[in-house]
């Protein structure tokens, strides 16, 4: 079987080599020459953990290839996968124009009868969209029939989810089209991975629905624990204690400053459009979103309490990716909290593991001091906060750090370290929720 993976990013990537891996001949497409020219070598374009293996053995098996020629990839293949990317707009709404031109340039070159499958997450009622742009403007009669396979890899595990995914959605309106798709995952049906078959807009709603409850999960602690700190409870047994419940779960109970991603942010806020656009509005959600806002900066409100004025004082923040093991910053609490500490005045010294040039990047020429490590983002500082839960943040050598800073606060907004330990070492502390 050939396929055609359009849009080489997280989602791209990981499924392509992942598809490749399953025997299937790809061939990923991306607008970016200088991505695909890496890619060709082997050199993976961003921070994914397993994903340089899997791609350079199937690029070895001759199983996995690259271009920038659309038209030759669609040709040669009878399953095209859409992935590119569905930013938000300025009013919330899902940037649509990345997956219009894909279709437009599709329409342009088909041929001969292809199965569309949408794994980019569009609102509801895209896929119905796309095969009639298609069809309206395609040069032949060929057919085409679509199938929304939305995508729930998460990054920074991206390569596992995608092999052992919890469950597979397949959307669509055409048994043929449906039996080729369950054919491409025979390896996850084999395993006993459950598969749900249902129509287009189900199976677009099953991806938004379900990133909207996870945000929903994260907010509703997140307020939880500014509460505990109102009176004097702690929320990480709060969490501990309503986790033990089966029916609520104790995932996505964490605390912290807010979440971010290229998904939970601007996927809420599509929701939240669509239900305004529908008369069916979510109030639950534009709540999850606020809460969010005001998280993001709470770091702020916990150095104020401490320090005073932030004018002049140098604050070490330790994490800028949204999360551990991805160089990804789109839309991290970082992103939101520096440029409010430097308007205040503050002097920042930042330290991530692997997403610096990537947020250097992203912020552009903001003054912001990068360090090489931990301990030098911290020398002559008035306070650390922890924005991210890397690995390398929860074993640090509080003693030597004490010793380096110019004032030990220590703001931990992952609940990394226990407030005891840290204090008894000297330090002030501040975590999420612990009053
Ligand atoms: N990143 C995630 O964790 C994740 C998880 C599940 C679903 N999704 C969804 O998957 C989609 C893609 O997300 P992503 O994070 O992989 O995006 P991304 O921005 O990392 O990648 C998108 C890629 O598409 C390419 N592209 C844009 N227009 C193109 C065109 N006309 N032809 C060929 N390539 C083109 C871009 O150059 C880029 O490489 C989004 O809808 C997102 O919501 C993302």
């Amino acid at each position: 079987m050939h396929i055609a993976v359009i849009g080489t990013g997280y989602v791209g990537l990981v499924s392509g080599a992942g598809l490749a891996d399953f025997g299937m001949m790809v061939t990923c497409v991306d607008i970016d020459e200088n991505k695909i020219k890496r890619l060709k070598k082997g050199e993976i374009p961003f921070y994914e953990p397993g994903l340089d293996i899997l791609v350079i053995k199937n690029i070895k098996a001759g199983r996995l290839e690259f271009t920038t020629d659309l038209a030759k990839a669609v040709k040669n293949s009878l399953v095209i996968f859409i992935c590119v990317g569905t930013p938000s707009l300025s009013d919330g709404s899902a940037d649509l124009s990345q997956i219009k031109e894909v279709a437009l340039s599709l329409a342009e070159v088909l041929d001969e009868y292809k199965v569309i499958v949408t794994k980019s997450t569009v609102p509801v009622g895209t896929n119905r969209w796309i095969k009639q742009l298609i069809d309206n403007n395609k040069k032949t009669d060929a057919a085409v029939d679509v199938i929304s396979n939305p995508e729930f890899l998460r990054e920074g595990n991206a390569v596992e989810d995608f092999m052992h995914p919890d469950r597979v959605i397949i959307g669509g309106e055409s048994a043929y089209a449906i039996a080729i798709i369950k054919d491409i995952y025979r390896p996850l049906y084999l395993a006993e991975t459950p598969f749900i078959i249902t129509n287009l807009e189900t199976a677009e709603l099953i991806k938004y629905a379900s990133n909207a409850f996870l945000a929903t999960k994260i907010s509703f602690i997140n307020e939880i624990a500014n509460f505990c700190e109102k009176v004097g409870a702690d929320v990480t047994l709060v969490a501990k204690g309503m986790g033990l419940d089966p029916r609520i779960g104790a995932k996505f109970l964490n605390p912290g400053p807010g979440f971010g991603g290229s998904c939970f942010p601007k996927d809420v806020k599509a929701l939240i459009k669509q239900g305004r656009q529908l008369s069916s509005p979510f109030k639950i959600l534009e709540a999850v979103i606020d809460i969010n806002d005001r998280q993001k900066i709470r770091a702020v409100e916990k150095l104020e309490s401490f320090l005073g004025d932030l004018k002049n004082k140098i604050i070490a923040v330790l994490g800028l990716s949204f999360k551990p093991n991805t160089s990804d910053v789109r839309e991290s609490p970082a992103l939101t909290l520096i440029p409010v500490l430097i308007q205040k005045g503050a002097k920042v010294k930042a330290f991530d593991p692997v997403a610096m040039e990537e947020f250097k990047r992203t912020v552009g020429n903001i003054t912001v001091d990068y360090a090489r490590s931990p301990e030098e983002a911290v020398k002559g500082a008035d306070a650390m906060v922890i924005l991210t839960e890397w690995n390398e943040f929860r074993f640090l050598e509080l003693p030597k750090i004490k010793n380096l800073m110019k004032n030990p606060l220590l703001i931990d907004m992952r609940n990394i370290y226990e407030p005891e330990i840290v204090k008894k070492l000297g330090f002030s502390y501040a975590g999420i929720g612990r009053s």
